[in-house]
């Protein structure tokens, strides 16, 4: 079926957000999507959003004749521990005020992502499953958890399009992450770039699962393109792009900067990452829907790197 109607962003202005709209620009054009956020933004055509409020919601996916809705509103893991009743507010009334707009037919099809944090203590930690023991320790996890439940309730009780992705930590150099336990894997760069010490907030060696933000756009992307024949999980799909530490990253930057330096100062975050999987096994996006990550370390901080340095230059002008 031909795509006619208009796709509204929610939490546009976020990390993910920023590089998600530009992508959702290119393909369907600038007229066809609508940016929104609680926040303000001068892109063109954003509306400003509350998720939590209802009647907002649907005035502007009335008026803006929205079929499809990105969901990417969120309160993230280490905030989110930080205020467990917001989050809980944010991330599970906001999922649902949208679940509700593709029962009642106002809208065709939704996008959700889940995260890595739905996994936990006992979960095997090394090439995580798809289908396994699933036992969050955060707030923002266990919202997490909510919320691929409800997403396959709403998909087999409702018969509704609704697709998600359990990212893991995602890097870019277009926004400043929100409050994640991975966002160190940002901060580190930014810090490189200022030759600036880093101060790390988790030890060394913590190894987690990453995807670089181009790979997570282009995933989000084919997965909401996918033939709904080729959808087989309708809680959330496993993704993977690689594995690394504070320590590699760091080493991956010395490459390039010999003089970076980063000091190991963990706080509570070092608990949500210990609870985490260190790597994930995609099989199942692979054969569904032909997933493949392209971007490793090495081609990460050479991207982050030129970047972050370009914008440096561009400033000091
Ligand atoms: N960044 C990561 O590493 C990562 C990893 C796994 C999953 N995710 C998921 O991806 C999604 C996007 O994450 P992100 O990193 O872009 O988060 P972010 O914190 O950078 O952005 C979230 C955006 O939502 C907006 N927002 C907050 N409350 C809102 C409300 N009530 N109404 C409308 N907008 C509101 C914020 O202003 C912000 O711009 C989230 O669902 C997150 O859980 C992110």
């Amino acid at each position: 079926m031909a795509h006619t109607g208009r796709v509204l962003v929610i939490g546009a202005n976020g990390q993910l957000g920023v590089e998600l709209t530009d992508a959702l620009v290119d393909r369907y054009g600038q007229d066809r999507v609508i940016p929104s956020d609680i926040t303000a933004s001068d892109r063109e055509n954003f509306v400003t959003l509350d998720v939590l409020n209802v009647e907002q919601l649907k005035d502007i996916v009335k008026e803006n004749q929205v079929s499809d809705v990105y969901l990417l509103a969120a309160l993230l893991s280490a905030r989110g521990e930080q205020n467990p009743m917001w989050a809980w507010r944010i991330n599970m009334d906001g999922l649902l005020n949208v679940l509700e707009l593709v029962r009642e037919g106002l809208v065709r099809k939704i996008f959700w992502p889940s995260s890595i944090a739905v996994f936990g203590q006992t979960t095997p930690k090394v090439n995580t499953p798809q289908e396994t023991i699933i036992s969050p320790e955060t707030m923002y996890g266990i919202t997490k958890l909510a919320g691929e439940r409800l997403c396959a309730y709403y998909s087999k009780k409702f018969n509704a399009d609704v697709r998600s992705l359990r990212y893991p930590g995602l890097v870019g150099h277009r926004a400043l992450p929100g409050g994640g336990t991975t966002d160190y894997a940002v901060d580190i760069y930014h810090k490189a770039v200022a030759g600036e010490v880093y101060h790390c907030f988790l030890m060394a060696n913590t190894r987690l699962p990453f995807l670089y933000m181009s790979d997570a756009v282009r995933a989000t992307l084919e997965l909401m393109q996918a033939p709904s024949d080729q959808i087989t999980v309708y809680s959330s799909y496993n993704l993977m792009g690689f594995s690394t530490t504070p320590a590699e990253i760091t080493a991956s930057i010395q490459q390039h900067i010999p003089g970076f330096t980063i000091e190991y100062e963990p706080d509570f975050r070092q608990q949500i990452a210990d609870s985490w999987p260190e790597s994930i096994d995609d099989q199942q996006a692979r054969e569904d829907w032909g997933w493949q990550a392209k971007i490793g370390l090495n081609e990460m901080t050479w991207d982050m790197l030129t970047n972050l340095e370009k914008r440096q230059a561009t400033l000091v002008k």
